[in-house]
């Protein structure tokens, strides 16, 4: 029997209660199948600065290197945002991204029909909504030298290469392919020249693609669009910025940040972890959406195993609990049945098994 090894990093905030519904998703998903997990928890962000003083310790990432795939749940604390950058929890996850070379950021939005009425937006401009958000994730902004904060100055670069622009582009590509082959770039190249390579590179890269349609969008156009006809895209191709940017907007579009899953992905172990942050505020108290999470983990399966199957079945079971009228506080709406934290891990990882609910 085939057994994967998947390295736990929980992180700060929500990110632990989080994690663990993700972990029994994952265990209930194998009792059905020809293969097992060896799960190891790693330390990460605020969680890793308190016990060892390093929000990215060695061991830490020689697990992740080690691993088959590394399932992450949020980091961030308050506690820290006084210290310098290096000693701040995000810097272990920026240091992971950039460790495990992982360039390529999938971020789907995808509509629940059962949760349209969580939307900010009204049904009938979300209802059918099914994107996804390619997001370089190892350039640009958050890694470009020189930065520099002195004083009254400060400043940071953004900067891409051809090689980088040109990979996460074919990535973007391939993806398409197996989906509605359509891609929108976004980038501001009426202002930024590195906007503009981008822009003439992922035209070069097009033309290997002719039956992928490319259309090119200025990231405040963008920004309107998601909001006006969140319909008319299938694969948004963007920058490391701008991706970040783009990708909360488009949870709002599916109720809440609490259901959007993502995968970080390079030539190393891939990452896998909810769009979300820590949300320090309801830390504890049992009441965070799972979702994003166990919704990542089918992208594990997906991405990192190659077990379509059992990927699926985790999506469908989301669906069902959803159908079925369970939500958690932030995508309740009146009619339906608030559940806890662990209450809705529960449901779904009944579901999976093929219990009733
Ligand atoms: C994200 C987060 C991170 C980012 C933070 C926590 C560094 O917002 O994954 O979208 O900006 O990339
Ligand atoms: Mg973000």
């Amino acid at each position: 029997m085939t057994t994967y090894k998947i390295a736990l990093l929980p992180g700060d905030g929500i990110g632990p209660e989080v994690v663990a519904e993700g972990k029994r998703a994952l265990e209930a998903t194998a009792e059905r199948s020809d293969f097992a997990f060896d799960f190891v928890e790693g330390l990460i962000g605020g969680a890793a600065l308190q016990e060892q003083g390093d929000p990215l310790p060695s061991s830490t990432l020689e697990l992740c290197r080690s691993s088959d795939a590394v399932l992450l749940g949020a980091i961030g604390d308050p506690r820290w945002d006084t210290q310098p950058a290096e000693k701040r929890p995000e810097r272990g996850l920026l240091g992971l991204r950039q460790s495990l070379q992982l360039y390529a950021n999938l971020r789907p939005a995808r509509i629940y029909p059962s949760l349209l009425a969580a939307s900010a937006l009204r049904s009938e401009v979300v209802d059918g909504t099914d994107l996804l958000i390619v997001r370089e994730l190892t350039g640009g902004l958050y890694f470009g030298e020189p930065r520099s904060l002195t004083g009254n100055l400060a400043f940071n670069t953004m900067v891409y290469t051809r090689h980088e622009i040109e990979r996460v582009a074919r990535f973007a590509f391939e993806t398409a392919r197996k989906r509605r082959r359509k891609i929108t770039s976004v980038d501001k190249a009426n202002v930024l020249e590195v906007s503009q390579l981008w822009r003439s590179v992922v035209q070069e890269v097009a033309a290997d693609y002719p039956d992928v349609q490319i259309n090119h969008l200025y990231i405040d156009n963008a920004a309107m669009q998601l909001i006006r006809d969140p319909r008319q895209f299938d694969v948004i191709l963007t920058g490391n910025l701008f991706g970040d940017i783009l990708s909360d907007e488009a949870a709002m579009l599916t109720g809440s940040l609490g259901m959007l899953p993502s995968a970080s992905i390079g030539n190393l172990t891939a990452v896998y972890e909810p769009v979300h942050g820590s949300a320090p505020d309801i830390a504890g108290k049992n009441c965070a959406n799972p979702i994003a999470t166990i919704s990542s983990c089918a992208m594990l399966l997906q991405h990192s195993l190659g077990r379509s199957q059992e990927a699926e079945r985790i999506d469908r079971a989301i669906a069902k609990v959803l159908a079925t009228g369970y939500r958690t506080k932030d995508i309740a709406t009146p009619g339906t049945t608030t559940v806890t934290t662990r209450e809705m891990g529960e449901l779904i990882c009944m579901t999976i098994k093929g219990e009733q609910i």
